[in-house]
């Protein structure tokens, strides 16, 4: 039987695996790594970093939901400078493909993230995030505005060159997500991460006030499963050449092949990780195993399986 070709593309990146960490669920992945080895899956994609060191929104920051987790973090992080001095030089040790993830309050701070990363060696890719529900103005989710996300990603294509491929991660708070899609291809982003949480709220009924500090969290895990699949499924429709890193409650090689027969190239796993932390290893070996016994002979085969008539595969 031949080997399995489970490699894949975002831009003109190569992986060995489409499994990949969430932005924000293993920070750079210090804590995975005490579970397996970094570079065994097919990259770590960083938590979403920003120019400045953050405190982030104030606790509690989580809440359990029926299948699924809210979280207002609020971009805590150590700021850009630290990062490149301290988390890059981890990754690089570790031999672990790196997709850095940034975050802006301006068109002006992505671009100038893009800029400071450009001479980092070592990065596969970067993650642009647009799309995080955890701040105080909603007017600031450049990805609810197709022009706002088409100058965030303009802005970052000139600052980073045409090396790193850049994946612009979107929200399903949206009514056409198409549209916003198509905005950021147009303006230079290579790939699509799809999709960020779900804006929600738990009410404490002890407290009878919001539970979250921040008031307002994203929701995640099995719960926008459903959700992920039909954004993943539109925009690939849509946009055939586009890669999209696919995620949104993952937690099994099923869950995996699910989001890749909609038209994923890769995907990510987050909230799974935190009740399992090898849940990555386990999916990552699962999704090999199904694509073996559904008859494909490489993950490209599967990619947009979904959208062939019935009876032709691959
Ligand atoms: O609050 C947070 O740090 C979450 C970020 C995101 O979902 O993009």
């Amino acid at each position: 039987m031949n080997e399995l070709d489970f490699s894949t593309t975002i831009g003109n990146a190569w992986f060995p695996s489409p499994i990949f960490t969430a932005s924000g669920c293993a920070s750079s992945g210090r804590e995975l790594a005490q579970f397996f080895p970094l570079h065994d899956i097919g990259g770590v994609v960083t938590k979403s970093i920003m120019s400045k060191a953050r405190t982030g929104r104030p606790t509690p920051r989580m809440a359990e939901t029926p299948s699924g987790m809210l979280n207002s973090i609020g971009l805590q992080g150590p700021g850009i400078d630290v990062f490149i001095a301290n988390d890059i030089p981890y990754l690089i040790e570790q031999k672990a493909r790196i997709i850095v993830s940034i975050a802006g309050e301006t068109v002006e701070e992505y671009a100038t993230l893009a800029r400071k990363l450009r001479s980092v060696a070592g990065i596969s890719a970067l993650e642009v995030n647009i799309s995080c529900p955890n701040v105080d103005n909603r007017g600031l989710v450049f990805a609810c505005d197709p022009d706002a996300s088409r100058r965030v990603i303009d802005g970052v294509r000139r600052a980073i060159g045409g090396e790193i491929p850049i994946i612009a991660k979107l929200s399903p708070d949206v009514t056409d997500i198409v549209a916003i899609a198509q905005g950021v291809v147009d303006a230079g982003a290579d790939a699509l991460a799809l999709i960020n949480t779900v804006l929600g709220m738990v009410i404490n009924l002890d407290t009878m006030r919001p539970h979250l500090g921040g008031k307002t969290g994203g929701l995640s895990g099995p719960a926008i499963r459903p959700i992920a699949v039909r954004a993943v499924y539109q925009v690939h429709a849509a946009l055939p050449k586009t890669p999209i890193l696919g995620m949104g409650g993952i937690s099994t090689g099923r869950d995996a092949l699910e989001m890749i027969a909609a038209g994923a190239s890769a995907v990510s796993i987050g909230t799974a990780s935190f009740t399992n932390p090898t849940a990555l290893v386990s999916i990552q070996s699962e999704l090999r195993e199904l694509l073996r016994l559904k008859g494909f002979e490489s993950l490209q085969g599967a990619i947009g399986c979904a959208h062939r008539p019935v009876g032709d595969q691959q």
